[in-house]
């Protein structure tokens, strides 16, 4: 069996030659040399909302790709929804990293729980638009957890049977599936080459769903039929499979540049977010080192990317949610609908309160403020400065959700642009009064912006402090 598993090792290094060879080349002689041999992570950065997700993360990552040795997903799953804009073509992701459009190494890391069905369907779709998404340019971590049907099967049940307490999830299955994790019952890509010694595995796994099941008048888990689909997928995903880890390791020695890419927001975050309206993993920063194996400093540069209004799929609280005339305009300019289920976005103004707490909580470097072209052609912008709940002024989100339901936003009154700022790449492109609003925004939420995205395509972004340079 040892040897087995050894000569499966073997396998993957050979295949991953490619791959490591270039990901590893090293970059700039003396310079990452010297940085290697002081084990520093400079040059790493870290992309994650900083409001409710869907704020151009796909874009922005896709951007810094191009400067990125590796493209690393450390948490969520294909609940996310990101979309790159490249020429006439659009690539949507759910699950692969977006430096895969660029060819751009690509890693999932352990912290993600992957869907191996949806992994294909997503690699299938890409090769249709010409991506060609093959083990020279994809790891996935060994020890990822699996999203099974039973996740997604569950996962619809309760939000049928949940009345009020309807969380708006995607469906896909993502809590279920983490919470079978931390329960120690989730069957891992690593499981995938030893399907004969699941056995005892399955045992814990169905006992815990049957149970459920039964709640939901369901049948109990069909067994064969599990491990028949999980027999057949296993090829496809094995050869992609391998010690993340270690790679990741190996390329901090030789001092290359990673770029983690998060999914959702930290408002989705399951500790700092508004729970329990939230995803089922922690969305900040913090995640990169346990979610890739990489340890705490891995982050480097983190970036936190945010809309220059706001918004959000499914239910919870929306402090300055616009159900109006100005929300149907937000949605209406900024396209917004659902990556993932295609549902209508909540929209409403800027809310400096949440973004600064976002910033705190995540460690946030520099802020990129995206679709700012959107609040182009408004008379006059709010941005949401504080809160009140009676008489009670705060300058935070209270954590319960009766009391985030209630709170009365402060607002700012600021004057609107005359012009466009639609694919403008530099600040003398932007009217001044754009400017303004984007300084006065800087000012609330305590943090620099470091990069302004002005249209959906690559290049319509301005560059204020290249978050590679540190
Ligand atoms: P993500 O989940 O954070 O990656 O964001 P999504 O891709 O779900 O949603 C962002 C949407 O806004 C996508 O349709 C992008 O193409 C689009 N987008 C990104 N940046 C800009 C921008 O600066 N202006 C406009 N108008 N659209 C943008
Ligand atoms: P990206 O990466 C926006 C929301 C769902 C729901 C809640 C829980 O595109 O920004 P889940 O299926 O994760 O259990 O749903 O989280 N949600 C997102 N909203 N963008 C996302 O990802 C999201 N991923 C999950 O709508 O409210
Ligand atoms: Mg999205």
């Amino acid at each position: 069996m040892e040897y087995a598993g050894e000569q499966r090792l073997f396998r993957f290094a050979n295949k991953l030659h490619g791959w490591t060879h270039r990901a590893f080349l090293p970059r700039s002689g003396a310079a990452a040399l010297s940085r290697a041999k002081q084990g520093l992570l400079v040059g790493n950065v870290t992309v994650i909302g900083a409001q409710w997700g869907d704020e151009g993360k796909g874009k922005i990552v896709d951007w810094l790709a191009s400067r990125a040795d590796m493209v690393v997903r450390f948490q969520g799953g294909h609940n996310a929804g990101h979309t790159l804009v490249v020429g006439d073509q659009t690539y949507k992701l759910s699950l692969l990293p977006s430096g895969i459009v660029r060819g751009t190494p690509s890693v999932i890391g352990n912290g993600v729980v992957l869907d191996p069905w949806a992994l294909k369907a997503e690699v299938e779709r890409l090769s249709e638009q010409g991506v060609e998404v093959t083990p020279q340019v994809l790891r996935i971590a060994e020890t990822c957890p699996l999203i099974l049907p039973i996740h997604r099967d569950l996962d619809g049940l309760r939000e049928d049977a949940s009345g009020a307490g309807k969380i708006g999830t995607t469906r896909r299955g993502i809590g279920p599936a983490y919470e079978d994790k931390v329960g120690r019952r989730a069957i891992r890509v690593c499981d995938l080459a030893h399907l004969g010694e699941l056995g005892p595995l399955l045992d814990r796994l169905c006992a815990h769903h049957d149970a459920l099941r039964a709640g939901f008048r369901e049948p109990p888990v069909d067994r064969d039929r599990l491990l028949h689909d999980l027999a057949e997928i296993a090829d496809f995903v094995l050869p992609f499979a391998g010690p993340v880890w270690r790679d990741l390791d190996e390329a901090r020695g030789r001092g290359r540049r990673i770029l983690f890419e998060g999914a959702q927001g930290v408002l989705l975050d399951v500790d700092h977010g508004t729970y329990p309206f939230v995803t089922s993993s922690n969305t900040v920063a913090g995640t990169t080192g346990s979610g890739s194996g990489m340890g705490p400093g891995a982050a480097g540069f983190v970036l936190g990317i945010a809309k220059a209004y706001t918004t959000r799929v499914g239910s919870g609280p929306f402090p300055t949610e616009q159900d109006n005339d100005i929300g149907q305009k937000l949605g209406e300019r900024g396209h917004e609908f659902g990556t993932v289920t295609g549902r209508k976005r909540r929209c409403g103004w800027f809310d400096a309160v949440l973004v600064r707490q976002a910033v705190a909580v995540s460690g946030v470097t520099g802020v990129a403020l995206t679709k700012l072209d959107v609040l182009d052609g408004f008379e006059t912008v709010k941005i949401c400065i504080g809160y009140r709940i009676g008489g009670e002024r705060f300058d935070y989100l209270p954590p319960h959700a009766a009391d985030q339901m209630r709170v009365e936003p402060v607002y700012e009154e600021i004057e609107g642009w005359p012009g466009s700022t639609r694919g403008a790449r530099s600040w003398a492109d932007l009217p001044a009064r754009a400017i303004k609003y984007v300084r006065r925004v800087e000012e609330l939420i305590r943090c620099p912006v470091a990069l302004v995205s002005t249209s959906p395509e690559r290049d319509d972004t301005i560059l204020v402090r290249d978050p590679f340079a540190g």
